[in-house]
């Protein structure tokens, strides 16, 4: 890793992170903590949340936890509010929060669970951009959301999250216009599997968490590497973070070859990794 990154690009910034009580949240808000940011941490899991924000404590860091639903517009705001109480400021805001599937549509026997991946991924999402927004062009600050791979291809067994991970590359992408000449940037995040509680906790065709993992999970990067790639491009403002070479080739594949991307997509499941 470059030392050039690992300077303290988030010292002392205010800093929402969305979906921090595990994975990549969590992993996102110790390395903001490591670099001395102040930090409002956020999900659903209250003593998940408060355990990290001691944790944090303990590396020099002031944290505060804010149980939130993301999938409330209201706790979206109260989220902000929370944010601007205690800082006075929001320089970051990180739209980490999110659940996946992992059924073919065709074996999906609770609909419910397309509409739940909906209001996290997408609506979560851009609720609190939404209200966020203001205090972060006051900053001039940054937005990142982590979207997936699967917000920017099909994936098989991942109809109702890859629909939410395009829409929060709809979202973001056109908010990233509207924000030209006002200082605020808006870095969209595709990472590839990571290493995480998601996959355990994906709902299967009944909507109920699967349990275990069916990753193979020795074979994919990290929640602190990919928290790493997403921190160093965010301090940039860069546009779109991927985290693999599958990643980039998924951008060309796109448009050069979308029936190799497909059967790409198909082998990923196929081979859990
Ligand atoms: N892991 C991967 O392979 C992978 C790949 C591409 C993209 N991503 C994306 O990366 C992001 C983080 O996922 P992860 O892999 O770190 O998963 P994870 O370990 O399951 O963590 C998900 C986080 O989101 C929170 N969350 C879920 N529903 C929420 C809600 N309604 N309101 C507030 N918080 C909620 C969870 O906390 P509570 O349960 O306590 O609320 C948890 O902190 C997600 O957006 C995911 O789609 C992950």
């Amino acid at each position: 890793m470059c030392d050039r990154f690992r300077v303290k690009d988030f010292r002392g910034q205010a800093c929402v992170v969305t979906g921090a009580s595990e994975g990549i949240g969590r992993a996102l808000s110790l390395a903001l903590a490591r670099q001395g940011a102040r930090l409002v941490l956020a999900a659903r899991n209250e003593a998940r949340l408060a355990s990290l924000a001691a944790e944090c404590a303990a590396l020099g860091a002031e944290a505060l936890a804010v149980p939130t639903d993301v999938g409330d517009e209201a706790q979206c705001g109260a989220l902000v509010e929370a944010a601007l109480d205690r800082f006075g400021t929001l320089d970051l805001c990180v739209a980490n929060a999110g659940a996946t599937m992992w059924s073919r549509l065709d074996e999906l026997t609770d609909p419910g669970v397309l509409e739940r991946l909906m209001r996290v991924n997408y609506l979560g999402a851009a609720w609190l951009a939404w209200h966020a927004l203001p205090a972060l062009k006051r900053s001039r600050g940054r937005i990142i959301g982590v979207s997936s791979l699967a917000g920017l291809t099909g994936v098989p067994t991942r109809t109702g999250y890859a629909a939410s991970k395009h829409a929060m590359f709809g979202f973001f992408d056109s908010l990233r216009i509207e924000l030209a000449g006002s200082g605020v940037s808006v870095t969209m995040v595709a990472p590839d599997f990571v290493l995480s509680e998601i996959h355990r906790r994906a709902a299967g065709p009944d909507g109920r968490p699967l349990g275990e993992s069916p990753m193979h999970e020795s074979r994919i990067m990290t929640a602190e590497a990919c928290a790493d790639i997403i921190l160093r491009a965010a301090a940039r403002r860069d546009r779109l973070a991927l985290t693999s070479a599958r990643g980039r080739l998924v951008r060309w594949a796109g448009l050069l070859a979308p029936g190799l991307l497909d059967r790409l997509a198909a082998r990923a499941i196929r081979e859990r990794r």
